[in-house]
């Protein structure tokens, strides 16, 4: 996508074989990026979410693996940074596709060949991405065109909750790549974006980069949705997801199994995006098996913006000694979705619709 009129991807690699990316803890009052020199580094960027999103932790964690054999390409120094990368966060099963997609590419080569061959599965990986989201687009697109026939003239109005967009990808986003397609095609939409407590990605980088690319959006307290879904003011919901299970069950930000629920009980549809990699065919029951993170409690005790003349603070807006608990996703149970928006078209959210879209994985595991 574009910042400031420049196409833009969220991760790159630089002439001396650096990583650049964006500084997604800065936005959305300062665009920033860092540069990436060591596997430590990449982990780094992982951990402290200067770098997140299911397909951008996949992509920053190739690239690590890239940096890593540039450190040290012997055996036991893949596995060091195989380990290292691996532990930054639990949720997301991209991580786990990319490093094992890593492996694949390089195990078995000579080390003095490994560094290409890494940097080249990387690019791939990199590259692959922005092809699935875009094909995610595409697809998506009928559903947003099969609304907007039936409201000549009026706006679609979707609702989304975290960031799905092209900053949590490398590019296009996965949740928001219909919604540029449609914005794009002049189709009118407008998006609902759920700040999306405690690190409000929704009102930090969703609403940053729909303003960037024009596309008409509000912001709203996370528990706004369901009212407005009551009021007929949501046509279509569309999220991202960090892990689907064999069956079908979702696991994304904190929060949306309570809009899938409210969802249901409005008949409003409820889509989930998603590229392949983020489908973990080795597990079924999503609430009884994904690895739920939990993160720091300063990340609910404090809030971080701007103040009036331009300082960036954060503040604490729990009383002090008050027990504090902080969850970072949920899971949504394949029943209550409408259906999966894949680079291979819009299937059910049940185990044999998964096992039919995409055969060659249930065979790998
Ligand atoms: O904690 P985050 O910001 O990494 O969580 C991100 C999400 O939950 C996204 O919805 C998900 O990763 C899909 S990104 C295309």
């Amino acid at each position: 996508m574009k910042v400031n009129g420049t196409p833009t991807r969220t991760i790159w690699v630089e002439a001396d074989g650096a990583v650049g990316a964006i500084d997604q803890t800065l936005l959305p009052h300062r665009y920033a990026t860092i540069r990436i020199e060591t596997v430590e580094h990449a982990a780094h960027a992982i951990k402290s979410m200067q770098v997140r999103g299911a397909p951008l932790i996949g992509a920053t964690a190739a690239y690590g693996m890239a940096l890593a054999l540039r450190q040290d390409a012997s055996d036991a120094g893949l596995e060091r940074a195989y380990a290292l990368l691996i532990a930054t966060r639990p949720t997301a099963i991209n991580l786990k596709w990319a490093l094992d997609e890593m492996m694949a590419a390089v195990r078995n080569r000579a080390r003095e060949d490994r560094v290409s061959a890494a940097y080249k599965r990387a690019q791939e990986i990199a590259d692959e991405d922005v092809e699935i989201n875009a094909a995610i687009g595409r697809h998506g697109l009928k559903l947003i065109e099969d609304i907007a026939a039936k409201k000549p003239g009026k706006p679609v109005n979707l609702l989304t909750h975290c960031n799905a967009g092209w900053l949590a990808t490398v590019d296009w986003g996965t949740a928001t790549s219909p919604i540029y397609q449609a914005h794009d095609k002049g189709i009118p939409v407008h998006v609902w974006v759920d700040e999306t407590r405690p690190r409000n990605q929704g009102a930090s980088l969703t609403a940053w980069e729909l303003g960037h690319h024009g596309v008409p959006h509000t912001v709203i307290a996370d528990n706004t949705g369901g009212h407005l879904m009551q009021h007929a003011q949501v046509d279509i919901a569309i999220t991202g997801t960090d892990r689907v299970t064999a069956q079908g069950d979702v696991c994304n930000k904190i929060g949306t199994y309570l809009k899938a629920l409210a969802a249901q009980d409005n008949n409003v549809p409820f889509y989930v995006a998603l590229p392949s990699p983020t489908i973990d065919f080795t597990v079924s029951d999503g609430v009884a098996e994904i690895p739920i993170e939990q993160r720091g409690p300063e990340e609910v005790t404090t809030m971080t913006g701007k103040t009036a003349d331009g300082r960036i603070e954060s503040v604490r807006i729990v009383p002090d000694g008050s027990a504090v608990a902080n969850y970072a996703f949920d899971v949504t149970p394949a029943r209550l979705v409408t259906g999966l928006i894949t680079e291979r078209g819009i299937i059910a959210a049940s185990r044999e619709a998964l096992a039919t879209a995409f055969p060659e994985r249930v065979s790998g595991t």
